[in-house]
């Protein structure tokens, strides 16, 4: 059921892991609230972070569907990895879950994956990194996504991966200098190995950077992670 004007309203959800955010997008993917957000509870569990997803839905006014930004491997709505939150996500139906809590249609796709939707230009090779709690990525050909592109984890260099190197534990651990050098080896070797037209650095943690990027190189708002999820609901 829409507005009486006919517009539809989506509830788009980024979960992280350490703040879930929730805002309501008209039709053609604009901010219609401000975007509200609560910590992420601890234990990260389903029923928690579902019981805190209904809590920022409730302050969000009206809305007839919803769309999530997961930070793992999600297929079919279902969530098959979530390192950085619980192992209870592991084979978990949250849009089913959510769909039944909030009685509202419910799409789930990977975080970094929603972020890039609500990034790129739609043109060529465009790949999108996200720096927070974890290393997302996500990559496009001509506005077509790959989806589930876990470059986190895989590795990167000092027989660490690109999480363990770039994640926040990292950031916090070896220091801002450290952390933007080794940003900087890992566009080149990303460089290297996708050759893509852009690239697109989002996440909480982009604050940080302080390395000039090259001009194929940008970063974008941290509420891409949000805006990206009209996407889900374009055929
Ligand atoms: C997860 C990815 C996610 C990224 C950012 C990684 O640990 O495996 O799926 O996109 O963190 O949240």
């Amino acid at each position: 059921m829409a507005q009486a004007d006919g517009s539809i309203r989506t509830l788009t959800v980024d979960i992280g892991g350490s703040g879930v955010k929730a805002m309501v997008l008209d039709e053609a993917g604009n901010a219609l609230t401000e975007r509200s957000r609560v910590e992420t509870p601890q234990p990260p569990k389903p029923t928690a972070v579902i019981d805190a997803i209904a809590s920022l839905a409730a302050g969000q006014g009206e809305f007839h569907r919803v769309s999530v930004g997961f930070p793992g491997v999600v297929r079919g709505g279902v969530t098959e990895t979530a390192v950085n939150l619980d192992p209870d996500w592991v084979g978990f139906d949250l849009a089913t879950a959510l769909s039944q809590r909030l009685d509202k249609p419910t799409r789930v796709i990977n975080d970094a994956d929603m972020q890039g939707l609500g990034a790129i230009s739609g043109k060529g090779v465009e790949l999108v990194i996200t720096l927070g709690t974890g290393f997302g990525s996500a990559l496009f050909l001509d506005g077509k996504l790959v989806p589930n592109l876990e470059m986190g984890h895989h590795q990167f260099r000092k027989e660490e991966t690109y999480e363990q190197q770039l994640g926040r534990a990292a950031l916090e651990k070896g220091g801002q200098k450290k952390w933007n050098s080794r940003l900087e080896k890992a566009i080149t070797s990303l460089e290297h190995l996708f050759n893509y037209d852009y690239l697109y650095i989002g996440g909480g943690e982009t604050k940080k950077i302080t390395i000039e990027l090259p001009p194929n190189v940008k970063i974008v708002p941290n509420i891409s992670g949000l805006l990206g999820g009209i996407a889900l609901w374009r055929n």
